[in-house]
């Protein structure tokens, strides 16, 4: 049975492709079922357009509080039969009443070695810290930002003349690699 993937986005969606081209050759015994993006002109969007993938938009502007806005996006999950929840690039925090609803089910991918630079701006973070080896984690999403459960990582150097931005195309590169690697792995256990 193919397990069932939701996906949230605020952006670019490169992670996302990466997990459709992994189902779409079978590497990947998954359905993403819907992705869901807080930006209705996320470009993540259109890389499900015309596929048997929902592809829905909730914004915060349209719930008064956090919560409402948390219950609202876990409601959608839910009608689409979820059973893993992926934060691909999704630029809000989850609260604690979503937590309890997708317990251990949730999983996020950062660009860095975690615990060393959660937050924004990970491959900046790096740079300026100057350190040599920085990379990419995989995690359980708890009520912490950025400090669930560590899955999986791959170590990525930063190299003497790299800037923001070859620094992030290195890692993301192994980002794609290691997210499938983690929901392979979460594929094949029982639900
Ligand atoms: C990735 O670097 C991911 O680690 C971070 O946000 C970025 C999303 O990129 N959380 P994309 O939208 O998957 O291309």
């Amino acid at each position: 049975m193919k397990r069932k993937i939701g996906v949230l986005v605020s952006g670019r969606g490169s992670n996302l492709q990466a997990m459709i081209d992994a189902c779409a050759v079978g590497e990947l015994n998954a359905k993403i079922t819907v992705v869901i993006s807080d930006k209705p002109d996320a470009p993540a969007l259109r890389r499900v357009e015309g596929t048997s993938t929902a592809a829905v938009v909730v914004e915060r502007k349209s719930y008064q509080t956090a919560e409402e806005f948390d219950s609202a996006v876990a409601s959608v999950l839910e009608e689409h039969g979820v059973e893993i929840v992926v934060l691909a690039g999704f630029m809000r925090v989850l609260g604690p009443g979503f937590i309890h609803r997708f317990r251990d089910r949730v999983i996020n991918i950062h660009p860095s070695l975690l615990p060393s630079f959660p937050g924004l701006n990970a491959q900046r973070q790096a740079l300026l810290h100057g350190v040599k080896i920085t990379g990419c984690s995989v995690h359980l999403v708890n009520e912490t930002l950025d400090g669930g459960p560590i899955l999986a990582q791959t170590a990525v150097p930063v190299l003497p003349d790299d800037t923001e931005e070859s620094l992030s195309a290195r890692i993301l590169k192994e980002e794609h690699k290691l997210l499938v690697k983690v929901l392979q792995e979460m594929c094949a256990c029982a639900p």
